[in-house]
């Protein structure tokens, strides 16, 4: 999801505002996935009207910023789902926790095999399909998708600890804020069962990417990830930064091995956490680097013990499905490797015309499906498996028909897709901001609350 004119809808505060807009402007300059040409316009009229947005609903938010992440919601985080009692991130052992992120799903029938440890694999109820879809391949990637028809993961991004993306560290509450726990738990009983939870490696790690880890702001996230997990969802570690590091893109391999080793340290022993190396690289110096910081990522996460967790990649250009095989990231991203071969490939895909998601307007009724199916291909013909990291469309006919064709197809390519997370909830959004997934009143919520849950991993 690219920064620009969608804010203006968004009602963000003005420090809010002003960071992704800032970010917009210096990154937004991709050939290959083109942005309007509108951004610098977009600039100037949300210094205007963000004056105006923000008494209604930022303010109300940043009055009560840490109610999101209060202890007791964390404490109590079953209440309302029945299946979320059956997990408890410590005692899930790794097969458990792969093969039944939903206990009742059909979802369970996803497997992953592993030529390392094969005892992974078995996926309780159907060892036949298990055995119909694993896959191997000569880079050694042998994760396998479900079967054709299955929904592993449906989710949604949890947005807010990644706002004022120039403010930095920037004040909680202020600058950025947490997901909120008791929205969290409404969309779980909608039916979803993985939440991405974008991060500055700014705020995490402030000093320098390989110094010591913030302990506030990691403890702010681990109640946000323990809460989502303690409920028997999977929570996604989404490092928000576009490839860079204090604005610079970044280049040492070495540093974000470092950087990622510190970070799954905290997080080893959670099975129901995936890694997310970073979120839509672009315009980045060479393709190959892209494909070398996510192969450190994945070194830097398993030598800190982290081996059962699954951990997405995502390429250049906004890591966007419908570029991905003239990106440059069909070349160069193919040959990472990973030891537990859990590795998933993340791609992005907005149905807008320029597909950046900055509208809701949508190409066509059946773009959707379109626009994943050469990455879909090159899926399969690798023997990779990806996940649909972000998608939205909106509240009209033409985008809920694409989007619908979209998970349609994900569903029916279940042996390469592991699942979809729509982009996304979060307290700051606003009503107004089409694709807000936010319970109970954001305008994605309401126009697709009811279309998502029938994709739900639980869904009969
Ligand atoms: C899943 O469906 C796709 C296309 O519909 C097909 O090419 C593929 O072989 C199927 N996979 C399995 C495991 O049935
Ligand atoms: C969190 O979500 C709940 C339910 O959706 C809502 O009542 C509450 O006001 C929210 N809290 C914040 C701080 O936004
Ligand atoms: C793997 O690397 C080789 C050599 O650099 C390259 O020719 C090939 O295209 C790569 N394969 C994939 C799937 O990325």
């Amino acid at each position: 999801m690219r920064f620009s004119t969608y804010l203006l809808a968004a009602g963000l505060s003005a420090t809010a505002f002003a960071a992704p807009v800032a970010v917009d402007t210096s990154y937004d300059e991709c050939e290959a996935d083109p942005v309007p040409s509108s951004s610098a316009v977009a600039v100037s009229t949300a210094a205007a009207l963000s004056t105006s947005i923000v008494p209604t609903t930022a303010a109300a938010a940043v009055a009560t910023p840490s109610a999101s992440s209060s202890a007791a919601a964390v404490a109590a985080p079953s209440t309302s789902s029945s299946a979320a009692a059956a997990a408890s991130p410590s005692v899930v052992s790794s097969a458990a926790a792969v093969a039944s992120p939903s206990t009742s799903s059909s979802a369970a029938v996803v497997a992953v095999t592993s030529s390392s440890a094969a005892a992974v694999a078995t996926s309780a109820t159907s060892s036949a399909a298990a055995a119909a879809t694993s896959s191997s391949s000569s880079s050694g990637v042998t994760v396998s998708g479900g079967t054709n028809g299955t929904m592993y993961w449906l989710g949604v991004s949890e947005s807010g600890a990644e706002f004022g993306q120039t403010v930095l560290p920037g004040t909680l509450g202020t600058d950025y804020t947490w997901p909120n726990t008791t929205a969290i738990q409404t969309l779980i009983d909608l039916g979803m069962n993985v939440f991405r939870i974008p991060i500055l490696m700014e705020r995490i790690s402030p000093t320098s990417i390989t110094g010591a880890l913030d302990t506030t702001y990691l403890a702010d996230l681990k109640t946000v990830v323990n809460y989502v997990t303690a409920a028997g969802s999977s929570a996604v570690i989404d490092m928000h930064n576009y490839g860079r590091y204090n604005g610079v893109t970044m280049s040492s391999t070495s540093d974000f091995q470092t950087f990622w080793n510190n970070v799954a340290t905290e997080f080893a022993t959670n099975d129901l956490v995936i890694f997310d190396c970073n979120n839509e690289y672009h315009d980045m110096p060479t393709n190959t680097i892209v494909a070398e910081l996510n192969q450190a990522c994945i070194d830097g996460i398993r030598a800190a013990g982290a081996t059962s967790q699954y951990i997405f990649v995502e390429g250049t250009s906004y890591t966007g499905a419908w570029t991905w095989t003239t990106s440059g990231n069909s070349e160069y991203m193919g040959n990472i490797t990973d030891p537990e071969n859990k590795v998933i490939y993340e791609m992005h895909q907005y149905l807008d015309s320029d597909g950046s998601g900055t509208s809701g307007t949508c190409v066509s009724s059946t773009i959707g499906a379109e626009r994943l199916a050469a990455a879909t291909t090159w899926l399969r013909e690798n023997n990779k498996i990806g996940v649909l990291g972000e998608f939205a469309g909106g509240a009209n006919t033409v985008c809920e028909t694409a989007v619908t064709g979209m998970l349609d197809f994900v569903k029916a390519n279940s042996d390469v897709w592991m699942g979809a997370l729509w982009w996304a909830a979060g307290p700051w959004w606003g009503t107004s901001y089409f694709s807000s997934m936010e319970p109970s009143t954001g305008e994605g919520f309401v126009a697709y609350k009811d279309i998502l849950a029938k994709y739900a991993p639980t869904a009969a």
